[in-house]
């Protein structure tokens, strides 16, 4: 017989999504269990995304888990284009009224998101295997996984499918009930962690006959930089040489401005696609972050967009345990869809204005510049960009 738990939420992935989840129900006197297939360690290791939007830093201050990122984080109001070796700032402050973003590495948000859990009595299982779900259309879905070699089962109200892209909620979902919409880049980044401290006070995205480049941080002492390259590309084949010499010559500038290099303590190449799932909830399960959506690096949008998923749908599950309502509840997938496809524009149209794509003629460039031009010279177009990066409001 297996061990059988009963709560109100089952959560499966412990990554922003569902961590962000379950103490954003804590707070709401909401119990849930989440369960996670990696090691504490492992998830809060990998080296991830960076950018909070001020949605995401006002949550974390407002759930008592920002004292770290107050600290440690960096305040930026601005980042740098850079094309045709000229620099073009776009300033956040004077574009939308005062708002700004915080680089503070996502495995440090995920470390203080599980401190808070332990701190608070939360349930989170790491490594737990073969995670299954049934009863998804039924009031009492449950979640059967193996814990330390014994057959457990979670039983519960519903279930947070917070475990990602290449989770199993979205696919345990009967056919034919999604549609899922795709692009998949003709381009990866490889991406490298430096101990070389920052190059510039801001972020520094490059268009290049050679292919895109960015300039981010970590700490006032570690550079996170990326170049585009081929999707397949072998990272065997970059050394770290190779890697500077690219990044050096895609963001030289006219008037000699100086990349700060050092010893490369992690390199890596991801592939690139935009992706979206309808609708985000079926029975009693939701998808929530990558399990739902996928967006291009580019706009910095990945765990910002799983944070407002989550805030949606613990504001759903709160009037339902508090005033048996589903208005919220019923209409999640609706109401997180038209901030995603928006998110999925921008992240779409950074990336397009941002790099070269292998069947491209002359006219694309021009094209690519001219877009660059305009946003870098139309007040218009700069603010359309700032109130996108930033992150658009909530509701
Ligand atoms: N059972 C339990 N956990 C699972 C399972 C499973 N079958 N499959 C995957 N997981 C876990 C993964 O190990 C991971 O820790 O679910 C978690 C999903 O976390 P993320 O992939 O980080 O997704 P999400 O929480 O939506 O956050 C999106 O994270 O990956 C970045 O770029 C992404 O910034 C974006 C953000
Ligand atoms: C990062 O710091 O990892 C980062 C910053 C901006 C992006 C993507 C990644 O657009």
């Amino acid at each position: 017989m297996p061990n059988v738990q009963r709560t109100q939420i089952g959560i499966i992935g412990a990554g922003p999504a569902g961590l962000v989840l379950s103490h954003l129900l804590y707070l709401h006197g909401i119990e849930s269990v989440v369960l996670e297939i990696r090691s504490r360690h492992y998830v809060e290791e990998r080296v991830r995304a960076g950018v909070l939007e001020q949605n995401t830093v006002d949550l974390l201050n407002q759930m008592g888990v920002g004292e770290r990122m107050k600290r440690d984080g960096l305040v930026h109001y601005g980042i740098e284009l850079r094309f045709n070796c000229q620099r073009h700032r776009i300033d956040f402050r004077e574009l939308t009224g005062g708002k700004g973003i915080t680089i503070y590495a996502q495995a440090e948000v995920l470390k203080d998101l599980n401190n808070a859990r332990i701190a608070t009595g939360g349930q989170v299982l790491f490594e737990v295997e073969d995670v299954s779900v049934a009863g998804l259309e039924s009031p009492r879905p449950k979640i059967c996984y193996q814990n330390q070699g014994s057959r457990c089962e979670l039983h519960c109200d519903f279930i947070a499918g917070c475990d990602g892209f290449h989770g199993i909620c979205r696919p345990s979902i009967p056919p034919g009930v999604l549609t899922e919409y795709e692009r998949v880049y003709p381009f990866g980044w490889l991406g490298i962690l430096a101990e070389a401290p920052p190059s510039s006070e801001e972020l520094i995205y490059a268009y290049h006959e050679r292919g895109f480049a960015l300039l981010s941080m970590r700490t006032p002492h570690l550079s996170r930089l990326y170049i585009q390259c081929h999707p397949h590309e072998d990272i065997g084949s970059w050394s770290d040489e190779r890697i500077w010499c690219e990044l050096r010559a895609r963001v030289a500038t006219s008037n000699g401005w100086h990349l700060n290099e050092g010893p490369v303590l992690q390199k890596g190449i991801t592939g690139m696609r935009s992706f979206v799932v309808e609708p985000m909830q079926y029975g009693r399960v939701f998808l929530a972050g990558d399990s739902a959506h996928i967006v291009p690096p580019t706009g910095a949008k990945g765990l910002n967009l799983a944070v407002s998923d989550v805030q949606i749908l613990a504001r759903g599950l709160d009037e339902y345990y508090k005033k048996g309502a589903r208005q919220l509840l019923d209409h999640y997938s609706q109401i997180c869809l038209r901030r995603v496809w928006k998110v999925q524009r921008f992240s779409w149209w950074m990336t397009s204005m941002l790099h070269r794509f292998p069947d491209e003629n002359p006219f694309d460039c021009r094209r690519q510049l001219a877009e660059l031009d305009y946003v870098t010279s139309s007040e218009a177009a700069a603010k359309s960009l700032a109130e996108n990066y930033v992150g658009l409001p909530l509701d």
